[in-house]
């Protein structure tokens, strides 16, 4: 456990920083991740620095490019709070924007960096930022520190912690300062948490609908395919339908529920009582939100906003945070069913293009040159870990990018112990092929100059047979 007062003193320090720039009527750019949690780290400083009557700018990218940085060099902002984005770049940042930077974060970054007193970064005071806390909720304990109504943003973190998979706890619950924050949106009145079955639009869409729809976990015949679901559902005798209207998922009984699980079960791979734990867990519902809309369930939330930021389309997303619920929400729906669309696609033909996996004994290589766009390798990635056909190995996606350079996003496949940690792994492999690399214990992403791929995959295999 790390010393959560130490991080509340320097969150505090940070806090007077940003209210020192607002005071001197100074302006504040953000610079945030494309991804849930980035959209939410940047809406949570967005909102206490308006509240502050601050003046403020914000850039949602994919990557940190050099050239970025020389361009915010040369603008007249005071202060650039980068938002779990910069890791591993620190140096490079210095040299462009000398003292005037903050990085909030949570991804493992070296000791050097983590001794600089301008990151903000979980590991700094001993909690672990892949499980415990998320960049939201680091950003959070500055907004309580600038003024102590802030936690009414207490929902953000809860939503941007389960898109970062930091449900690590019992039944898929939030732990630790995750936990914190979740019983601050309990007690101001925003989060209700109960367990249930975890698929997508659990209280929102017709049954069949919630299964074809449910990602994560993959489920194999069943996800993307809503005439299947509703044959199975049917033929296992479940009341679909009441006076011609659908039912959800969340209007069953305990025993039509067990039914729904008995008919997922047998197309999910491992041993039964995981599978079963994949699928019924601790469901965080945002009361205050409509029933009718994917913002009530918070993970579904987190799934709108990641799809928001790598459709292109974070500004979306940051409104949805700062509570427009009119036309960007109904917009915001339309990119979750694009993005869902092509995730789906890229996933079709890579289970059925032989050509673009290679395994060996230890990971399997999924090229998609030419078919993924680069901000949606993640998502991707994460599917992938997933699904039965790469189980018990390391998955290592990858992509071109437009400047010679290729993306590789790594994860765990099933039943694949985490055996090392891949921000280490990556890290070390992407600086020794001239790239970029880094993330998290179980997920980690890399950017490698196009010459170097052979280089690094023959690295990672090496560290990784010196393990066996
Ligand atoms: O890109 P992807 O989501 O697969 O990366 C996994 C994790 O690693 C993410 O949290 C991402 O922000 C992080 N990452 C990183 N440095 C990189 C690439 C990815 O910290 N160069
Ligand atoms: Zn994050």
């Amino acid at each position: 456990m790390g010393d959560f007062e130490k991080l509340l003193q320097k969150a505090e320090e940070i806090a007077k920083r940003i209210i020192n720039v607002i005071k001197a009527g100074k302006k504040i750019a953000l610079i945030a991740h494309i991804d849930a949690d980035g959209i939410a780290t940047a809406s949570i400083l967005i909102k206490a620095i308006y509240r502050k009557s601050g003046r403020f700018m914000v850039r949602v990218i994919g990557d940190l490019e050099l050239q970025l940085l020389d361009e915010l060099k040369e603008s007249d902002y005071e202060l650039f709070i980068f938002c779990e984005i910069g890791g591993g770049l620190v140096n490079e940042i210095i040299k462009r924007l000398q003292d005037r930077w903050i990085i909030i974060d949570h991804h493992k970054v070296s000791n050097e960096e983590l001794s600089m007193d301008n990151v903000f970064n979980a590991w700094q005071f001993g909690f672990n930022g892949s499980v415990e806390i998320c960049g939201a909720g680091m950003a959070y304990f500055i907004a309580i520190k600038m003024d102590e109504n802030n936690v009414d943003l207490s929902y953000l973190p809860v939503i941007a912690s389960l898109a970062d998979r930091q449900d690590q706890g019992i039944k898929r619950s939030l732990i630790s300062l995750n936990e914190k924050i979740v019983n601050d949106a309990l007690k101001y009145g925003y989060l209700k948490v109960t367990t249930d079955l975890l698929l997508h639009g659990r209280e929102t869409k017709p049954i069949h609908e919630a299964i074809a729809s449910t990602t994560m976990p993959y489920i194999p015949n069943l996800s993307s395919n809503r005439d299947l679901c509703l044959a199975s559902l049917t033929s296992a005798g479940i009341k679909l339908k009441d006076n011609g209207r659908w039912r959800t998922i969340a209007e069953l009984s305990n025993e039509e529920k067990m039914k729904v699980v008995e008919v997922i079960i047998p197309h999910l791979s491992g041993a039964v009582n995981k599978k079963v734990e994949d699928l019924i867990g601790t469901v965080y519902t945002l009361i205050k939100e409509d029933e009718n809309t994917p913002l009530r369930d918070a993970r579904e939330f987190g799934t709108l906003l990641n799809a928001c930021g790598r459709m292109g389309r974070a500004s979306i997303g940051i409104s949805i945070c700062l509570n427009d619920r009119d036309q960007a929400l109904q917009e915001a729906q339309k990119i979750l069913e694009e993005y869902r669309q092509d995730l789906n696609r890229y996933l079709q033909i890579i289970l059925t293009d032989q050509s673009r996996v290679i395994d060996n004994e230890m990971w399997s290589l999924i090229n998609g040159d030419g078919l993924v766009n680069p901000n949606m390798l993640s998502p991707l990635a994460s599917i992938l870990a997933t699904i039965p056909r790469f189980k018990g190995k390391l998955i290592l996606v990858k992509t071109i990018m437009n400047n010679n350079e290729v993306k590789f996003s790594v994860r765990f496949g099933i039943d694949c112990e985490p055996f090392i940690s891949l921000a280490s792994l990556i890290n070390e492999a992407a600086t020794q092929c001239g790239g970029l690399g880094g993330g998290h214990d179980t997920a980690a992403g890399a950017r490698i100059p196009l010459t170097n791929v052979e280089k690094f995959l023959e690295f990672i295999s090496l560290k990784l047979r010196s393990l066996k």
